[in-house]
């Protein structure tokens, strides 16, 4: 997509996070930006503020679990600003398993995790892409994935990452051979400074159960290594120009480059694989001496 200025962008998930540095990056390109999220307030706010440096934004409450929740973005954000030009389906949950193996997590916990991060996409797609292929203005579809869609060993989360890495390249495979006026692309970043380690926040009642352990203070590893990750505004500044250059895979964290390396090299060597030792493992928990984080 070369032309942004006076389009209509939807982004999910935008009430914080890489959802709302992307609503804030996209709406001072001159978009009308429509942010999208469950959490009401925080929407509310992020909404506020953004209209304080005259930006065009509007804040739809949304529940990209629920199909009818997403027709009515769609809706609501057409009759306001007509044609939309880009879907930036961000939203997203980290699970929150605990020790389990795969095999033991449990069906609510998988209802969630899939019906965010994956089902939330796919209702998007289903939504967005017919409208934009019919109105055929240049237009963008945008996911966010993770490099835990590329790389194994992310449990719930990373099979549902999988998973929309290989929808997300199916919706550009099958627009490319409509000649669809519709290009796409899937961001993959390592750890980002975001409030993702606080998901359970959003977790729907009905998909709640007494196993879930709340670990909200901020101190686990994982959220050490967030607060260690890149800016969301660095990653918006990043999406924005793969975006305008056409850049299907969104890398912003080439620490993790060797990584992605290693594994297709294991795959086409054709040889047993090799077992992680555990200093790879703590590799991704210290900091590095060049100052890119993972
Ligand atoms: N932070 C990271 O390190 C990282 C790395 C790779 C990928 N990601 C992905 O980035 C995306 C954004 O996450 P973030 O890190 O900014 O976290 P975040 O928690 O700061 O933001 C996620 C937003 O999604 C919203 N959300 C959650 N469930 C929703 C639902 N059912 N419907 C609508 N909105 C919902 C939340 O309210 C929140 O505003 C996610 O898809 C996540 O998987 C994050």
């Amino acid at each position: 997509m070369k032309n942004f200025a006076g389009k209509t962008a939807v982004v999910t998930g935008a009430a914080s996070g890489i959802g709302l540095a992307l609503a804030e990056k996209l709406a001072r390109e001159n978009m009308q930006v429509v942010l999208a999220d469950v959490e009401e307030e925080r929407l509310e706010l992020a909404v506020e503020d953004l209209r304080k440096y005259q930006l065009r934004v509007s804040g739809v409450v949304a529940d990209v679990l629920v199909e009818e929740s997403i027709q009515n973005l769609f809706a609501r954000a057409k009759a306001e600003y007509g044609n939309i030009h880009m879907l930036c389906s961000n939203a997203g949950v980290g699970a929150n398993s605990g020790p389990k193996a795969i095999w033991e997590v449990g069906k609510k916990d998988w209802d969630w995790v899939m019906g965010v991060n994956y089902q939330g996409v796919l209702h998007g797609f289903q939504t967005f892409i017919p409208h934009m292929v019919e109105h055929g203005e240049e237009s963008h579809l945008m996911t966010t994935v993770s490099l835990a869609g590329l790389l194994p060993g992310s449990g719930t989360y990373g099979v549902s990452k999988h998973a929309v890495m290989a929808l997300t390249e199916a919706a550009r495979n099958d627009l490319l051979a409509r000649g669809a006026n519709v290009s796409v692309s899937a961001l993959c970043p390592g750890f980002v400074d975001t409030n993702i380690d606080k998901s359970e926040r959003n977790r729907p009642g009905y998909l709640t159960h007494q196993d879930v352990s709340l670990d909200e203070s901020g101190i686990s590893p994982v959220s050490q290594l967030l607060r260690r990750g890149k800016q969301p505004s660095e990653i918006a500044d990043i999406v924005f120009e793969a975006i305008k250059k056409g850049i299907f895979y969104i890398l912003p964290h080439p620490a993790w480059d060797d990584m992605l390396r290693d594994r297709f090299d294991q795959m086409l060597s054709r040889e047993p694989l090799p077992t992680p030792s555990p200093d790879e493992m703590a590799r991704i928990f210290t900091p590095r001496d060049d100052g890119e984080s993972y």
